[in-house]
């Protein structure tokens, strides 16, 4: 599914450009004539993102633009703009017990993840079981070791965000805080990063420290970046 949806948005970007290339040339506008654009559109000290839809100045259509897209609605931005960061600080009302989270995993993660986080190789990750093996981080010198959450995870306010935004993998974005608060604290619990009687809300999930946490820094390289 990955792929597929990769695939979709670099075909997306091709189609954009092969039109940014041939409108210099041709037009990419809807009610352009041929006469009209080579006139308007070889003119060089125009950008691309300023050429008025590929018309007669003045005529049909003119000073609609490319007639692409629509602005961003204020509520449109706020489904998207969700992000929460390491620090927790965007975390969301609600609260989500580890027995619940037990009980939404089994009904809409274990298909694919498996009843006990195991996985499926190779397309559906392992999520939890940590193997004695692993422990102490020795990811490096040997990348088989099997990551889980507990072993293999730097923030438990990301692993939420992740989950919201992410899961399940078909239909990302239906499940509500409570739930996304209730899976957290299951799957925390069982890599004994939580007790087993633990509920997670804002405040309690941003004091959870994840076992690794001092293995991974932050990498920020933005030139423009605080330090
Ligand atoms: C249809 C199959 C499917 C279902 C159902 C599903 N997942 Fe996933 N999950 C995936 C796939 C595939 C990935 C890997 C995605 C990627 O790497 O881009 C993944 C990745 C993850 C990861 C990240 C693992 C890591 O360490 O990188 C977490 C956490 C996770 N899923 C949790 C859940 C939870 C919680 C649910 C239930 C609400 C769920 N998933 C339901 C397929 C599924």
């Amino acid at each position: 599914m990955r792929y597929t949806f990769m695939r979709r948005v670099r075909r997306g970007g091709t189609v954009a450009t092969l039109c940014a290339t041939t409108f210099a040339l041709t037009g990419c506008g809807r009610t352009g004539t041929e006469s009209n654009l080579s006139q308007t559109a070889l003119d060089a000290s125009m950008r691309f993102a300023d050429y008025d839809g590929g018309t007669v100045p003045g005529g049909p259509g003119a000073g609609q633009g490319y007639a692409i897209g629509s602005t961003a609605t204020a509520e449109a931005i706020a489904t998207l703009n969700t992000d929460i960061g390491p620090g927790g600080a965007e975390l969301p009302s609600g609260s989500g017990t580890v027995a619940t989270g037990r009980a939404v995993y089994a009904a809409k993660c274990a298909l694919c993840h498996g009843a006990n986080g195991e996985g499926m190789a190779p397309a559906f990750p392992r999520l939890s079981g940590r193997d004695p093996n692993a422990e102490g981080f020795k990811f490096a010198s040997d990348p088989k070791l099997p990551h889980t959450i507990g072993n293999y995870w730097s923030h438990a306010t990301t692993l939420f965000d992740y989950i919201r935004r992410a899961m399940p993998h078909a239909t990302p974005g239906s499940l509500t805080n409570d739930e996304v608060y209730a899976l957290t604290a299951h799957l925390l619990a069982v890599d004994d990063v939580i007790p087993d009687d633990a509920t997670l809300d804002a405040t309690a999930l941003r004091a959870v420290k994840m076992p690794y946490a001092d293995r991974f820094v932050p990498d920020d390289r933005r030139p423009t970046a605080k330090k």
